[in-house]
């Protein structure tokens, strides 16, 4: 904590200085949205996408960021950061109302709070299990409410497994923080973009690096017996990158690590996330 490096409406400060009041919406009502910014050789990976997505997660819940000002203090963290790997995580929440009330009133000033953590991207085996989505219908948005994750994540923690892959009445979703890509058929596969899961700017970088070396993603609405005939998967994220599955606890499949199309998808991917 105390070598944390964070940043509260606008004040740069060691993250165990940071003081929130309860009447934070953030803290009420999770009245917030966020990004993390993953960042390598001191740059920060495909900047832009996540700008442009903290932009419309705010206008989602008609919040009036300055961009300038975030920018600033996103390269800031970067700059303040002992390691040249890591991430930066950086909120702006409504505000702090005089009393909790669901309806807010249009004056309150947006708080805005970043730290800035080392972080190594190491490539990870996961155990996964399959749960039911339980969670809103704009997961689109990348907002802090994220108890329907939390819930999840937590059942699988208690399962010896690291993440979760959700469905929606047999309907694959995404992961609790991260997206989904599996290999079926030779093809690869991932949940197409809808309301119900975050765009993610790494599914993204994947998507765009294989279609330079002409291979095309499928992009559909897939169901757990796809997944049953999976002969590889993995997750994206700007914290974990590529992260292949190893296992799914839950799921009676047979997933290769040493798939070819996984092999292929991971080394187009580390030569432009890590570029
Ligand atoms: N999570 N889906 C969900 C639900 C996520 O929370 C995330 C990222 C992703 C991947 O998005 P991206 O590739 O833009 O990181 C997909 C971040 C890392 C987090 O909450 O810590």
């Amino acid at each position: 904590m105390e070598q944390i490096k964070a940043v509260f409406n606008g004040k740069f400060d060691s993250l165990k200085n940071i003081q929130i009041s309860p009447f934070s919406r953030a803290y009420t009502f999770s009245d917030s949205v966020y990004e993390v910014v993953p960042f390598y050789n001191s740059k920060p990976i495909a900047y832009d996408n996540h700008i442009k997505r903290l932009q419309s997660s705010s206008n989602a819940l008609s919040m009036k960021i300055n961009l300038n000002v975030i920018s600033n203090e996103i390269e800031k963290l970067i700059s303040l950061c002992e390691s040249k790997s890591g991430y930066v995580y950086y909120q702006v929440t409504r505000g702090q109302d005089l009393i909790r009330s669901h309806m807010h009133s249009n004056d309150i000033e947006l708080e805005t709070f970043g730290y800035v953590l080392p972080h190594f991207f190491e490539t990870k085996f996961l155990k996964i299990m399959i749960c039911e989505d339980l969670r809103w219908g704009r997961c689109d948005i990348k907002s802090t409410s994220l108890l329907g994750n939390v819930l999840s994540m937590n059942q699988a923690k208690e399962k010896g497994c690291d993440e979760i892959i959700m469905h929606n009445d047999n309907i694959l979703t995404e992961a609790g923080a991260s997206n989904l890509f599996f290999v079926k058929d030779g093809y690869i596969c991932t949940p197409s973009l809808s309301n119900n899961i975050l765009p993610g700017i790494t599914r993204q970088i994947l998507i765009d690096a294989l279609e330079e070396i002409d291979i095309k993603v499928h992009e559909k609405d897939f169901t757990l017996e796809d997944l049953k005939a999976a002969s590889s998967a993995w997750l994206t994220s700007s914290t974990k990158g590529i992260a292949p599955i190893e296992e799914i606890i839950n799921l009676d499949c047979n997933l290769n690590l040493n798939d070819e199309s996984y092999m292929i998808a991971k080394k187009i991917f580390d030569s432009k996330f890590f570029s």
